[in-house]
This record gives C-alpha cells, sequence and structure tokens, in this order.
C-alpha cells in the first residue's frame, strides 16, 4: 500500500487516497498516516464507507480514544458521538463557533475522527485554522502580550446549564447534549505552546473556551482574548473543508483551531465524531 497523499493548496489539509480503511490497518500504515497528520494537520479520506466498528478501530490506531464529556454517545457505542442536524431543525449550527475540542480539560484530545454519514446538498463546511501559521506570522507586538500567559479554559458559556447548548436549548435541538455543573471547571493551559509530538510552537485554544489570562484583570483578558482571535482566525491561516458522504476527517487538535459552517437549512446532516486521545 501506498499513501497517495494531495495537500489542499491551503493553510492546512490534505487529501488521502490508497489506504482502505474498512479493514485494519498495517504498522506501516498507520505510521505513515501519523507522519501525514503532524505534517497537514487535516487529513481528509474520502470513498470509504466506514461502519462505526471502522470508525472506533480507526480511532484506536492512533491513541487511546479520548474522554467526550456532555454529549451522550451514540446507542451501543461508548465512544462515538453523533453531530447531527435534522432537516426541519431551527437551532444554532452546534459548533459554529472557533475552538479545539475540549481544551477546558486538563489533557485535551490530540485529534478529532468525523465521519460523513449524511451531507447537504449546499454549504455545512468545516473550515480550520493552522495556528502553527498563525504564530509564525504574529506581529512582535501581540506576541509580546501573549508570550509566558496561560490561558484559563472553561466549557461554561457552552455547556453549563445556562450555557448556549444549555437546558433552554434542548427542546429545540436533535443532539443529545446533556448540560452540567461540572461545565464550570477551569483548566490553564500555555496560550502558546510546543507541539507534544512534534514539538513545533503554536497557538492552542481561542476566545470561547479560553476566558480570560491568569493574572491579567478582566478588562485587558479580554480586550488580549480579541486581539488574538482576529489574528489566529484570519482567512490566511484557513482551510475550507468540502465534504461528501462516505469521507472521514481526521484532524490534530493541537495544531488547529476548526468551525462548522450553516447554509443548509432544509437539509439534514449526520456526523459520527470519536475523539483520539493523547499517547500515554
Ligand atoms: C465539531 O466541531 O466537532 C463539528 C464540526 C462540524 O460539524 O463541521
Amino acid at each position: 500500500m501506498s499513501l497517495e497523499i494531495t495537500p489542499s493548496g491551503a493553510a492546512c489539509g490534505a487529501m488521502v487516497r490508497g489506504v482502505d480503511l474498512t479493514r485494519p490497518l498495517s504498522e506501516s500504515a498507520i505510521a505513515d498516516i501519523r507522519a501525514a497528520w503532524l505534517t497537514h494537520h487535516v487529513l481528509a479520506f474520502p470513498d470509504q464507507p466506514m461502519s462505526d466498528d471502522d470508525l472506533e478501530r480507526f480511532t484506536l490506531s492512533f491513541g487511546p480514544f479520548g474522554d467526550d464529556p456532555f454529549i451522550a454517545p451514540i446507542p451501543g457505542r461508548d465512544h462515538i458521538i453523533a453531530v447531527k442536524r435534522e432537516a426541519a431543525e431551527t437551532s444554532p449550527v452546534f459548533a459554529e463557533t472557533w475552538h479545539t475540542d475540549w481544551s477546558f480539560q486538563k489533557t485535551p484530545p490530540a485529534g478529532t475522527c468525523l465521519f460523513a454519514i449524511t451531507v447537504p446538498p449546499i454549504g455545512g463546511d468545516t473550515l480550520f485554522a493552522n495556528q502553527h501559521l498563525a504564530l509564525q506570522k504574529m506581529p512582535d507586538d501581540l506576541r509580546t502580550r501573549l508570550e509566558g500567559r496561560s490561558a484559563i479554559h472553561s466549557a461554561s458559556a457552552a455547556y453549563s446549564k445556562a450555557g448556549a447548548y444549555g437546558e433552554a436549548d434542548k427542546s429545540v435541538r436533535s443532539m443529545d447534549i446533556r448540560p452540567s455543573d461540572d461545565a464550570q471547571t477551569e483548566q490553564w493551559h500555555p496560550i502558546i505552546r510546543d507541539h507534544p509530538e512534534t514539538g513545533r510552537e503554536g497557538i492552542f485554544g481561542c476566545a470561547g473556551y479560553i476566558t480570560g489570562f491568569a493574572d491579567v484583570a478582566a478588562e485587558e483578558s479580554m480586550a488580549l482574548l480579541g486581539a488574538l482571535y482576529q489574528w489566529q482566525t484570519r482567512k490566511e491561516f484557513q482551510y475550507r473543508h468540502k465534504w461528501t458522504e462516505n469521507m472521514l476527517l481526521m484532524w490534530d487538535n493541537r495544531s488547529v483551531l476548526h468551525m462548522a459552517t450553516g447554509g443548509y437549512q432544509g437539509h439534514g446532516r449526520l456526523l459520527h465524531r470519536t475523539t483520539i486521545g493523547e499517547r500515554p
């Protein structure tokens, strides 16, 4: 087997062909995919009619399952959630703000796998922003303001009972989201940090799950978060991913931000998602 890797030509992302993900992968295929993932940060595997078993096996080829709070797994599985929107649904699109998955955890997931089952005929793209590149190109004055700072992460704005996916949202959303007081927990991570596998420095996280900076007054924190958000999500750092059915996407949460997009009102969308935990 030899992987055929076609870079997107944007700030990150590549299409991968020449591998069958409905079968167990050889050690060398896993090593090649991992190397491509660390290089391109987002890998798309088109035309892979994978079952949930295949999705779980693929995920476990790259690490343990991550711990996925606040969203109930699909029936019969412990580690797969459905990212779902029904055709008639009117709730705000799930995850339509920049973030990196579960950055409020002590050890956030290294990666995320998302498998497309139902893809709308228009819209529903996923955007990615390369946070190594955003740091590399960052103006010195902004970098100086961030250097050595710890960011405070929390799921409160999203998953607390009063949050965006809280009690008031439940009746209008088809996804099985379980808001909880646990969302108030705070976790600190350096805002500039080295990638645990490649050692390459990057920005970790953004406003949303980041609520402020340690030892910085609230007003100054907000101003800094705002300036950072404007910079790190610029178009020049982005890749727009377009889905087709039976496509698996795998991204590196330590290197990129991502967000869902809408534009498919009146059409259903369904993807199955797992997270890849950090390897011990
Ligand atoms: C997610 O953030 O996991 C969902 C992305 C998407 O629905 O495109």
